[in-house]
């Protein structure tokens, strides 16, 4: 099979569906690769570097896989063979007439942008790529418009003060904006209604704002809920006051299936210093802000910039060009199991299941919702988040079970073995009672600092091991050899991980 790679239709579009690189791992998949003459212009890649690549320039639409990152257009379409599968971002949960025009064909359409944000698809999820590519953007954006330094200066010519950036909402993009801003300096708030996130604002250098209601709650799905009016009215209160400090605002805020919801009202915009931006990344969707126009940057009375940018992934091409790429080659190496140039829609696997509009000619849209243990029951054709798997509790039975196991081993060892062995056995059984309780309590975010201690813990067991291991009893010299070499997997394999793990921030 051959993978056409479309020229994009849309005007004002940049990006491209593949990259140089991304078309070498096509290429590996079994496939050859025919791109539109000039598809890669705008994000900075020749037909040359595509030829380079492997590729060959020639109609892309007439292939059997056909990528893009838009709909293609009608003329496009038309192109496209009845056994073909066309993989692109339709948009079909907000575009009824793209599903309807879908429809109408004999090939299959995929839509990337319908992927379910579960842990196994996190690779495809291009959402999320473009998301956190706009929220660096924005941030980018707005330090353009607003022409002064993020951070605070003190110099012979005068103090200059740091800016303070809120950011609404702390998903992708919220995070993605609070950790750019923090890099340039600037003092950055956050507010999201789930409070989960907070330890994540604070990990990037944001403050978190929380607002304090009953109906906060941690999310079952990743996503917020509708949230109440006691919710609302506080909600309003934080903003307002936000708004009369802050120098740039960025509002992210997004529930799955409804339209942005409003947070910044005319009279929070009103009340902002002139000078001051505003980046409402929610524009396509109806937009957070009052006065935002999707697309546009306007100025207010009062001189605060709105900027409606519906295109921020795309004002990055090459990287927004090479992150989509390879959530799609990922789709590829997915639907082309045995890496044979085949592609397989397999209906069973709930992410292909997804992202099916058109199945050979028939309607495949909306799909199921994606069996999660906690989805939403009224979204269907949202995105869910899984959440963390969690492990079944014990019943009552197993747990009355395990103790009276332990209780008979520390029997028999109190009735058989040699008096000086049982205070140690009685140290090991409560290291583990304890170690059980403390260490399964660790959050999360500690867990390197954990594995540091057991280390730690590991070379006392080695030094232990060395001292006995000439005792001169055979039992007890191969218990220290098999210690030695149990602790030492540990030792050295924790520097092996904690060099890998460093050598991702290892910038040559
Ligand atoms: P996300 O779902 O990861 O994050 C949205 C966040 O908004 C969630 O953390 C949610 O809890 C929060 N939220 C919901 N209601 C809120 C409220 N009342 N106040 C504060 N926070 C609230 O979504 P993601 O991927 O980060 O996208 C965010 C927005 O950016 C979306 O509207 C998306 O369409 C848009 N976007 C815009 C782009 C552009 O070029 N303008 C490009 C990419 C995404």
């Amino acid at each position: 099979m051959n993978v056409g790679v479309l020229k994009e239709a849309r005007a004002g579009e940049s990006r491209v569906s593949a990259t140089p690189a991304t078309i070498e791992q096509i290429r590996k998949l079994g496939y050859d690769v025919v791109v539109d003459p000039g598809a890669g212009v705008a994000a900075g890649f020749t037909d040359s570097a595509y030829e380079a690549a492997g590729a060959t320039i020639g109609d892309a639409a007439a292939e059997d896989v056909v990528l893009g990152v838009n709909a293609p257009d009608p003329s496009q379409l038309d192109r496209v063979r009845p056994a073909a599968t066309v993989i692109a971002l339709f948009a079909p949960a907000f575009d009824p007439v793209m599903v309807e025009e879908l429809g109408r064909r004999p090939f299959t359409a995929l839509s990337m942008d319908a992927v379910p944000r579960i842990s196994r698809a996190q690779s495809m999820d291009v959402l999320s790529s473009m998301a956190n590519i706009a929220g660096y953007r924005a941030v980018i954006e707005a330090a353009h418009e607003f022409g002064r330094f993020f951070t605070g200066q003190v110099t012979a010519a005068g103090k200059v003060p740091p800016a303070r950036v809120l950011v609404a909402g702390a998903g992708v993009a919220g995070l993605a904006a609070i950790g750019a801003a923090g890099s340039l300096g600037a003092i950055v708030r956050a507010t999201d209604p789930r409070p989960e996130v907070a330890d994540q604002v604070r990990s990037l250098g944001g403050e978190y704002l929380s607002i304090e209601s009953a109906e906060v709650e941690v999310s079952k799905t990743g996503y917020a809920k509708e949230m109440g009016e006691e919710y609302k009215a506080r909600e309003v209160e934080l903003y307002a006051a936000q708004c009369r400090e802050a120098d740039i605002v960025i509002t992210t805020a997004l529930i799955p299936g409804r339209p942005a919801p409003t947070l910044i009202t005319a009279e929070m915009v009103a009340s902002m210093k002139p000078g001051s931006v505003i980046v409402d990344m929610a524009a396509a969707n109806g937009g957070n802000v009052v006065g935002t126009v999707k697309g546009e940057k306007t100025v207010t009375a009062n001189g605060v910039t709105i900027i409606g940018y519906t295109d921020l992934a795309g004002r990055l091409p090459a990287q927004a060009s090479q992150l989509y790429g390879t959530n799609l080659v990922n789709l590829l190496k997915l639907m082309t199991p045995d890496k044979d140039a085949r592609l397989v829609l397999d209906w069973e696997d709930p992410v292909q299941r997804s992202i099916t509009v058109v199945r050979k000619g028939e309607l495949a849209w909306p799909p199921p919702p994606v069996q999660v243990s906690a989805a939403p029951a009224t979204t269907p054709t949202a995105a869910v988040r899984e959440p963390a798997p969690k492990k079944p509790p014990m019943s009552a039975r197993g747990r009355f079970g395990g103790v009276a196991v332990a209780a008979l081993a520390l029997f028999l060892a109190a009735g058989f073995a040699p008096a000086a062995l049982l205070p140690h056995v009685t140290v090991f059984v409560l290291a583990i009672v304890i170690g059980y309780y403390v260490i399964g309590h660790v959050h999360h975010a500690l867990h390197t600092p954990l594995m540091s201690v057991t280390n730690a813990i590991s070379g006392i067991v080695v030094v232990g091991a060395l001292l006995q291991i000439g005792h001169g009893s055979t039992a007890v010299t191969v218990l220290s050899a098999v210690a030695i070499l149990l602790a030492s997997i540990n030792v050295f394999g924790g520097f092996a991980v904690t060099r890998r793990m460093l050598a991702m921030f290892n910038r040559s």
